[in-house]
């Protein structure tokens, strides 16, 4: 355990935490997940129903999981485990611990064709992209091939594990700050490309038209999972992140900042991707691989686009990064505090877990397509009880634990720290909080989860 004399590595700045928190909130969920799931869920009714979660649960529910982080200092099992001295709530701690360990897991196989993209683009390959067609049977043949796919998933954790090692301050602080404006320039280019593309426009009126009837209790679910999905939130890692801040910073503040980037950016992208997609003719239903198709042919069609390919999957693979530590990072920091590892030895551990545990996720394009669990492939498998069932159900208990657990006038004495300017100036905000925590937030993910598993059918929504 720390000892309390050696003080808690803290952020370098006060914009450190927005930084590092934005970084891992911005990734693959919004480029790479974001315009695939809306695209197999009927497009902008779901867009519809991601930004309500976002906005009614996504944002109260982060100002409170920040909080626990910031109040304890600790680890999502110590932070609860402070604040109830109850082992069901450590419990809780740990699931999102466990969470991590999965998600991470196929998230860096994902991350490994961004990193294999680089070289695609690099080495000229680009150009034979140029019939869109072809550039989505280029990426059948490489995801088919399991030498490709495990040795860029291997390259990426070894990655991630590096910055992971480096700790705190030096790994994921610095590279968050100079990539991530780059980042969002690029994908402008590409949505600017993409709207004057000829045929965009049957992509706009697929983001703007709603068609309702694709919409069910499932789609709901969905919605809500790729909403705590893309904010990081439900498992712990923006609590760890947030046990790192300083109690000067705003954390309403911080929060809202983080959830109007991250929405922000998954918008551009959902309308470069749809676009592009229309207007050369692909499928908006093609599941994990629509980025993969898609953007190697419109990046022939772009001026500059031999370099501006390179660059887009090198920022790519930066923004899979800082996502990617964050989820090593609260498995690290519970071995860390817990049971008193060092960083090094729980990175190393912990590293070659995830990457034994993703290799199905990895054969789930090939090999193992046709292996089905509920009818879903290991990786869907995965994504789905992760995203779907675990985050939504952390939200929920986080929510019941703030309002029922440790209760508002404790929470309140800390969200305070920071955020005086809106205890003084607005506090009915403060109090809309309170009610959303209390009430909205729980009823709602409750009423999803039930619906989703069925129990709520004789309502026949
Ligand atoms: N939010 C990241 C993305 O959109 C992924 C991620 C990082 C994550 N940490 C997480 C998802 C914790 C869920 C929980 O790419």
């Amino acid at each position: 355990m720390s000892s309390p004399s050696s003080p808690r590595e803290q952020w370098g700045s006060k914009i450190g935490f927005i930084l590092a928190a934005a970084g891992s909130a911005i990734g693959l969920g919004n480029i790479w997940k974001f315009p695939y799931v809306a695209g197999e869920n009927g497009g902008s009714a779901f867009i519809i129903i991601y930004l309500i979660c976002t906005a009614v649960i996504g944002l109260p529910v982060l100002i409170g999981e920040i909080l626990i982080g910031r109040t304890t200092q600790l680890n999502p099992v110590g932070a609860f485990r402070a604040l109830s001295k109850s082992k069901f709530w450590a419990g809780v701690g740990g699931m999102g611990v466990v969470a991590g360990f999965l998600i991470l897991s196929f998230y860096a196989v994902i991350a490994g064709w961004s990193l294999g993209y680089i070289y695609e683009s690099i080495s000229g390959g680009l150009f034979a992209y140029a019939d869109p067609t072809k550039a989505a049977d280029h990426f059948i043949e490489l995801t088919n091939n399991v030498a490709w796919i495990i040795g860029y998933f291997a390259a990426f954790m070894i990655l991630t594990m590096v910055v992971v090692f480096a700790g705190v301050q030096k790994g994921i602080e610095r590279g968050s700050k100079i990539m991530m404006p780059l980042l969002f320039l690029l994908l402008i280019f590409v949505m600017i490309r993409g709207i004057t593309m000829e045929g965009s426009s049957e992509g706009l009126k697929f983001l703007l038209e709603p068609d309702w009837s694709h919409v069910s209790g499932q789609t709901v679910l969905i919605a809500l999972g790729q909403a705590f999905f893309t904010l990081s939130m439900g498992m712990g890692a923006m609590l760890t992140y947030g046990s790192y801040m300083s109690k000067k910073t705003s954390i309403p503040t911080s929060a809202l900042q983080i959830v109007i980037l991250d929405t922000a950016i998954a918008l551009i992208a959902g309308i470069a991707i749809f676009t592009s997609v229309f207007a050369v003719g692909l499928d908006a239903n093609a599941g994990p691989g629509l980025i993969f198709h898609t953007l190697p042919a419109v990046f022939t069609k772009m001026p500059g686009g031999e370099i501006i390919g390179p660059i887009f999957f090198i920022l790519l693979t930066i923004a899979a990064i800082t996502s990617a530590i964050s989820l090593l990072e609260v498995i690290t920091a519970y071995f860390v505090d817990e049971k008193g590892w060092s960083r090094h030895k729980a990175v190393l551990v912990f590293g070659g877990f995830t990457f034994i545990l993703g290799i199905p996720s990895a054969l789930s394009f090939n090999v193992m397509s046709n292996f089905t669990i509920f009818g879903l492939n290991f990786f869907d498998l995965v994504d789905y009880i992760t995203s779907n069932i675990m985050l939504p159900l952390g939200g929920l208990l986080i929510a019941v634990f703030i309002a029922y657990v440790w209760k508002f006038d404790k929470a309140l004495v800390e969200l305070k720290n920071g955020a005086e300017n809106i205890f003084n100036n607005y506090p009915l905000l403060i109090t809309l909080w309170q009610i959303f925590i209390k009430y909205f937030a729980p009823v709602l993910i409750f009423l999803v989860l039930l619906h989703s598993i069925g129990l709520l059918d004789f309502l026949s929504l």
